[in-house]
């Protein structure tokens, strides 16, 4: 089941490929951040369909991709908003959902910005630390004029070193007495839970290893209400590598969600936050080949995108799948690097990748760049960024437009 959601983009499919490409470059020019909607929509359902829990909410992390059109589909699909900062809750309402969709669980606001989240409306809020916890029930209670105390979601994310593992976010849960103390003097309660294990987990048991103790740690809280598993659910980018088990997540959560002793309280609402495992695989980047040479049996392919458009591969680890989609291709492989249009040392979109004899012209698809693609992109090396098209059915449309050398002298003051 997971191979559904993996490797199943129209630009690894030669056939159709290559005609699509061919077409969208020549409209909008290359290189081309191009996203499936259909694969989104599918990727939503089969997350959204594995939890029979009744009380379950998906958010969509949109730190992994800030794209205003693509976040009005993923609401089209019944799903909220997960935001990191006030910059995400500001995509998300300018996308159409209302502040009760949108969950901020982030770190370090300062109270001009936490301000700016309570005069936005925002309901649900995972803080970091007690002290932002402290900032957050001060202004949250100066002026509950139009929230709903009651609408009011208030939690804690956690740091469970054995179950977290090293990491800077969170409260220990021997902090929660203490908290528990604080909401009660500003008049609040402290509600929810929220577990968070780094990016990228492949490892189905990470999660599912994690839950009793999880919802155990919530149990300490009078007031418990939610539990919120924030995001880090991987996405298998190397062509038959482990995937994440949405099905195996979504039954035993919901097994131990059902099976909880609670007669007379309401039921525990659970909020997921899914961000690279609901977009990766629904993007590809259309890059053109501009140069190709060879040290001797290696390949060294120039193209016309760089690693300021996508920084995840070279500069952050990683891997993404590059294909070759050109016409006169001969079935031998050849280790190739695949590099930037800049001279930056690291400017590698791929190493040794196994791609047939390239000429100048051809187009390459490097997949699987829907997550903390664009939305990582800079204006390091001083190029300016691609567009973004969206694919729906046989129809294509530009939801971003490409930028011009004036963005890198905007803001700029000078004589
Ligand atoms: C609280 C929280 N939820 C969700 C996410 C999304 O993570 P991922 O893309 O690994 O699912 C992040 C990423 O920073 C996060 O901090």
């Amino acid at each position: 089941m997971a191979e559904f959601l993996t490797h199943n983009s129209m630009f690894a499919q030669d056939s159709f490929a290559q005609t699509l490409a061919q077409d969208l470059l020549e409209t909008y020019g290359s290189p081309l951040y191009v996203y499936e909607g259909d694969r989104l929509c599918h990727t939503l359902h089969h997350i959204t369909q594995a939890f029979e829990y009744p009380h379950t909410h998906f958010h969509f992390a949109s730190v992994t991709n800030g794209n205003v059109a693509l976040l009005q589909m993923i609401r089209g699909a019944g799903w909220g908003l997960h935001a990191n900062t006030p910059g995400d809750v500001f995509l998300g309402l300018t996308a159409g959902f209302h502040p009760d969709q949108i969950v901020y669980s982030g770190s370090n606001l300062n109270a001009v910005e936490m301000q700016q989240l309570r005069d936005w409306g925002v309901t649900t809020l995972n803080l970091d630390s007690l002290s932002q916890l402290e900032l957050c029930c001060k202004i949250y209670a100066a002026s509950t004029a139009s929230i709903d105390p009651d609408g009011l979601r208030l939690g804690l994310r956690l740091n469970v070193p054995e179950l977290t593992g090293e990491s800077r976010i969170g409260v220990r849960p021997e902090e929660l007495p203490a908290a528990i103390a604080l909401t009660h003097q500003w008049g609040l309660c402290l509600t929810g839970v929220h577990f968070y294990r780094g990016t990228g987990t492949n490892a189905t048991q990470a999660f599912t290893q994690v839950i009793d103790r999880v919802i155990a740690i919530a149990q300490t809280l009078p007031d418990w209400r939610y539990l919120d598993f924030g995001g880090g659910f991987g996405y298998p980018y190397r062509h038959g590598g482990a995937a994440f088990d949405w099905p195996a997540f979504g039954a035993e959560m919901t097994q131990a969600l059902q099976t909880l002793n609670r007669p007379t309280e309401r039921p525990i609402e659970l909020i997921i936050e899914p961000g690279r495992a609901a977009i990766a695989g629904c993007a590809t980047l259309l890059t053109r080949v501009v140069s190709v040479k060879w040290q001797g049996d290696r390949q060294i392919v120039g193209t016309d995108t760089t690693v300021a458009n996508l920084s995840v591969p070279s500069v952050h680890g990683g891997y993404r799948e590059i294909r070759a989609l050109s016409p006169s291709h001969t079935s031998t492989l050849y280790s190739t690097d695949v590099c930037g249009n800049t001279t930056y040392s690291r400017d590698y979109l791929g190493r040794q990748c196994p791609l047939p004899q390239l000429e100048i012209g051809d187009i390459l698809a490097i997949l699987d760049v829907g997550a903390y693609g664009y939305a990582m992109s800079s204006h390091f090396l001083h190029r300016p960024r691609p567009a973004e098209v969206l694919l729906e059915g046989s129809s294509h449309r530009l939801i971003r437009q490409r930028e011009d050398y004036q963005v890198l002298i905007r803001n700029q003051i000078f004589v």
